[in-house]
């Protein structure tokens, strides 16, 4: 008989040693798509061939789509254009010149679920956007620099919240990271703003994701009639990147880096 796997008072599962080695896999086929879609985000293509274009390669490297099938969901992408906070539909609508877009993608690889999204941009990026773009990869980057053993998730949320709002952004409270291993989403709620030193201790073998959704306006949302959509109440500018992430003694290892280091949306 195998035990039950080890979990917290709050129920966050704590993963092995062993374990990491499974999400690294899962986290670097996302990131790899990611970065192998980059060439065919330009104007006048459309969201659902990306979307298509991404399925496939799921399924040319013998993994599964997290996203098909998941709640109804039918598509191996969320892709989230301007104004779309997150969970938006690929369909038929064609990229315009300046639009700013995140795309998301969870796969899973042996039982275990990679998922990450980062920022991209069709045709030329204008100054709003790009300083929009910035400031939430940098929020991120914030939240994950508070991943260490000891730390709580409010700590996480606090780095993130005053470094947004700082820079006069705001910060999205309707959706949050979770955490995530063999399953898609499971507990904690990763909140992206809070108070620091509240909510659970962060310990080692914990596995989540960090996905901050920043508004260049107000942060209310609201969900469109197809019951996925997310955008901006104000329709301002939104912008979303997340990693997977697992804590270690001494900090975390993000399980979805780019390969090619292509991360980071001005691309060198
Ligand atoms: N990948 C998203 C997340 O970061 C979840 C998408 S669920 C879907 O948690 F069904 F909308 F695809
Ligand atoms: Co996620
Ligand atoms: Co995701």
């Amino acid at each position: 008989m195998i035990g039950k796997p080890r979990q917290t008072r709050d129920g966050i599962r704590i993963y092995d040693a062993s374990d990491f080695a499974g999400m690294h896999k899962a986290g670097a086929l996302a990131a790899r798509i990611l970065d192998e879609v980059i060439p065919l985000v330009v104007p006048g293509q459309t969201t659902g061939e990306i979307d298509r274009v991404i399925e496939a390669k799921v399924d040319e490297a013998g993994a599964k789509s997290a996203t098909i099938g998941y709640r109804g969901y039918k598509h191996a992408s969320c892709i989230s254009v301007n104004h779309v906070v997150c969970h938006g539909i690929p369909g038929d609508k064609k990229l315009k010149d300046g639009d700013i877009l995140n795309i998301d993608v969870t796969v899973i690889v042996d039982g275990w679920y990679g998922d990450t999204s980062r920022m991209y941009v069709a045709g030329k990026l204008n100054r709003r956007a790009e300083r929009l773009i910035q400031i939430t990869h940098e929020s991120l980057m914030k939240g994950i620099e508070a991943v260490k053993p000891g730390n709580t998730f409010g700590d996480i949320g606090h780095a993130i919240q005053t470094f947004a709002e700082g820079q006069r952004m705001s910060v999205v409270r309707d959706f949050c990271g979770h955490g995530l291993g063999r399953v898609f989403h499971s507990p904690p709620n990763v909140l992206h703003y809070g108070r620091a030193g509240t909510g659970a201790v962060l310990e080692e073998g914990m596995f989540f994701t960090i996905e901050p959704m920043i508004n260049l306006g107000r942060p209310e949302t609201k969900v469109l009639s197809d019951d996925w959509t997310a955008v901006t109440r104000d329709k301002s500018l939104s912008a979303q990147f997340e990693h997977s992430v697992g804590v270690t003694a001494n900090g975390c290892e993000i399980f979805t880096l780019s390969p090619a280091d292509k991360f980071h949306p001005t691309y060198g």
